[in-house]
Parts: C-alpha cells; structure tokens; sequence
C-alpha cells in the first residue's frame, strides 16, 4: 500500500463524524462510542480488511476483532487502537492507529500469502470499545475487560448520561458479540503522542517505556435549592460554589507540586437543576489526578479529601477509586520497536506516557509494545490536533516493521 493511500484512507476515515463540512480550515470529528458515527467509521475499516481476507467479529463487548488465521488455535499478534472520540476530538486520537493497524496487517498478510514472512503466531486488527471514557465510564472499557480487569457483566451494565446502557447501545450498532475474541499473546498500538516531547526533540518515533498513575473519580457536592434572588447568602448552600472550590482545590495541589510530577483536572460538571436564578442543589464531577508514581497520585487524592472535608455551607462525597499504577512496558518490546525504527531509517527516543491508551490495559496481561508520533504543539482533545504526514507516514513504517519482527518470532 503506497503512502498516498494511507493519507488518502485517512482523509476518509475523518469524514465520519467530522465536525465542519469539507474544506473548512479546522475540522475535528465528534464520534463517541457506539454512535452512528462511531458503528459507520468502524464497518468502513472492518469492510476493507474483509475484503483482504480478515474474518470480521466483534466479542461480548464490542471490540471489533478483524482476524486472519494461519495457525490454527494458536494466539495472536493483536495491532490496534480506537475509533471513538471525545465530543469535540481531533482526527487522529485512536483512528491514526486503528487505521495504521489496518495498513500494516494487510502489508503483512500479502507478504504471508507470497511466502515472505513465515509466520509464528496468527493476526488480528482490533477497534477497542469505549477507549476515551467520553459517553461511558470508565475509559478503556473493551481493553479492560478484554484482559479481565472490568468484569463483563458489570461493563455491560455501565450507562451514559441518558440511562442507555453498554449492553443496548452495542446491540444498536450490531456490534454485542458473543466470543471472547483472538486470544492475544502480543500486543502492539501506534498512537500520537498528544504532548511535546518529540517535537522538542525533533524525533519522529516515541517508544513508550512506561505510563503514569491515574485516578479517576466522580465527586458529587450536595447543596440546597434556593432562588437566587430571594434567598439571603447567610442562608445558601450552593453546591457550584462547593464544586469551584474543589476544582481551584485540583489545579492548585497540581500547580504546587514539583514540576512535572502532577496533573489534575476536572474535565466535565453536571449542575442540577441547572436552571437560571436557582441556586444549585447537586454537583456531580469527574477529575482525574496522575502522576509518575502512585505515591504522588495517592497523596495528591489525600489532600482532596481533606479539602472536601474543608468545605463549608455544603457537604462533598467521592466514590473509593483505584490508582492505576504506573506499569514499565515490555523490555523487549522497547528495543524491538527501536530497531524497527532504526531499521526504516527513523529517529526514536524512549518516553513515558501521561495519556491513557488501550495498550496500558493490555500491558497488564500481553507483552505490549506503544509507540509515538508527534503531535503539533502538543495539541490533543482538539479539533486542532495534527501531527506531520511525514511523521504518519513514519508511524506506520515503523508499525509494519515491528510487526513484521513479532511475526517472525
Ligand atoms: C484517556 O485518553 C486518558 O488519558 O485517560
Ligand atoms: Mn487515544
Ligand atoms: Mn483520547
Ligand atoms: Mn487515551
């Protein structure tokens, strides 16, 4: 497959959910997880690895398995990433991946069927279900309870906002599965790298070492309903009030702590009743906390909470959360996909990541190996988001030849 096709093919993956008409100067795609748009793009991909001779199934919860089978029974190399979004997304968040996934098995496939590459283990492709946590929660949702982390019938119970469960939206798109999928004893993602540490190092390739801890929460701050005209402040209980000030609680434990070693936000609120001239009674948030080191991330959670007991005039609750711990990557994974790099003639350096990918899930069970290309000014969760076509290109260069290296052994 030439260059110009994968751009060409990426340019065409964008158009599902693609949030401004052809042509616009900006456009990003809002393609969350089992939407219309989400089930179209994923059929557009699974149709053309089918046509290449991928056997197409999505498992018990919604991934998308393309598989091709030389070896029967035997595992599988498993390349992927995922094809939703966040509401208002860049295009490259998951889909470059996915799309490269794609690319790269068909490559490889062709160099099996003309006797090239004799392979050691079977292929599949994969569109992990719900990575970005945006309608569900949690993030990595498919990845985690592919690998047994999330039990099956509590994922499939998770609802969204508006009471639809996992379970009813999977079945919407026609994509619930009942098998448990390839069973993978490699894993291998591409991703953009969504920060600066590559285009400041003028590198194209990032090989991921290792992730930060994370914790993820929902906090809700109970109030009392009140107009906003008649009620006396003496007399207010102002659930939004309590929530700024767990928010400003966040970005100040973050902007204190030593550089580098934590980030915290609150990325979405629900305000009941959400209504001009009522003082709030009900805040609900979600903030995530992350660090190189569960320590920083646990200590960071115990300094919240103090500050949630702080509060006056209303009361704050968080649900227990578990901090994901940082986890170091597969030695040999490392040094594989840098030589692959040096291979196809790429700069690479060894990073960390602070984003969350499908492939930390799937780090916790299959030797995994993550790799990087730059984003432009670091911007990501952005309709803005882009990364150089070269550097794409170079991605999925060094993908086929990491691959191609699990393959043969
Ligand atoms: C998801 O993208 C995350 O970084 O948690
Ligand atoms: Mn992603
Ligand atoms: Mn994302
Ligand atoms: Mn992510």
């Amino acid at each position: 497959m030439t260059p110009d096709a994968f751009l060409a093919d990426l340019d065409q993956l964008s158009e599902f959910g693609a949030t401004a008409p052809a042509g616009a100067a900006v456009r990003g795609v809002d393609r969350q997880a089992a939407t219309p748009e989400h089930a179209a793009a994923r059929r557009w991909v699974a149709d053309g690895l089918a046509g290449n001779g991928f056997g197409v199934e999505p498992d018990r919860i919604g991934n998308l398995f393309a598989s091709i089978e030389w070896l029967p029974g035997a595992p599988a190399l498993v390349l992927g990433s995922h094809l939703d979004s966040q509401p208002a997304a860049g295009r490259l968040d998951g889909a470059y991946g996915v799309l490269a996934a794609a690319h790269a098995a068909t490559r490889l496939a062709a160099e099996v069927a003309a006797g090239e590459l004799t392979p050691v283990r079977n292929l599949a492709v994969v569109d992990w279900f719900n990575e970005e946590g945006a309608r569900f929660t949690p993030s990595l949702l498919g990845s985690s309870t592919y690998t047994g982390a999330l039990a099956l019938t509590d994922a499939l119970a998770i609802e969204d906002l508006a009471g639809v469960s996992v379970a009813d939206a999977l079945r919407g798109i026609g994509c619930l599965g009942s098998g448990g999928g390839p069973v993978a004893d490699r894993y291998l993602e591409l991703h953009i790298e969504q920060g600066r540490e590559l285009e400041n190092a003028g590198v194209e390739i990032g090989v991921v070492t290792r992730n930060w801890a994370v914790a993820k929460f929902t906090v809700v701050v109970h109030g009392d309903q009140a107009h906003t005209g008649a009620t006396a402040l003496a007399d207010r209980h102002d659930a939004l009030v309590g929530a700024a000030r767990l928010v400003l609680t966040l970005r100040e434990l973050a902007a204190e702590a030593p550089p580098g070693q934590l980030l915290a936000s609150v990325g979405r609120l629900r305000v009941f009743p959400n209504s001009p001239v009522v003082v709030p009674a009900r805040v609900e948030f979600e903030a995530d906390i992350r660090g190189p080191e569960t320590e920083q991330v646990s200590r960071a959670l115990r300094e919240f909470d103090t500050a949630m007991a702080d509060l006056t005039e209303v009361t704050a609750e968080r649900a227990r959360v578990k901090v994901r711990p940082p986890r170091e990557l597969w030695p040999d994974g490392v040094a594989l996909a840098e030589k692959a790099a040096a291979e196809v003639g790429a700069r690479s350096l060894r990073l960390a990541t602070r984003a969350g990918h499908d492939a930390i899930a799937l780090s916790a069970r299959v030797p995994t190996v993550l790799i990087f290309v730059p984003s432009r000014d670091g911007i990501s969760h952005n309709v803005a988001e882009d990364t150089d076509p070269d550097h794409l290109l170079a991605g999925v260069e060094v993908l086929t030849a990491t691959a191609r290296r699990l393959l043969r052994g």
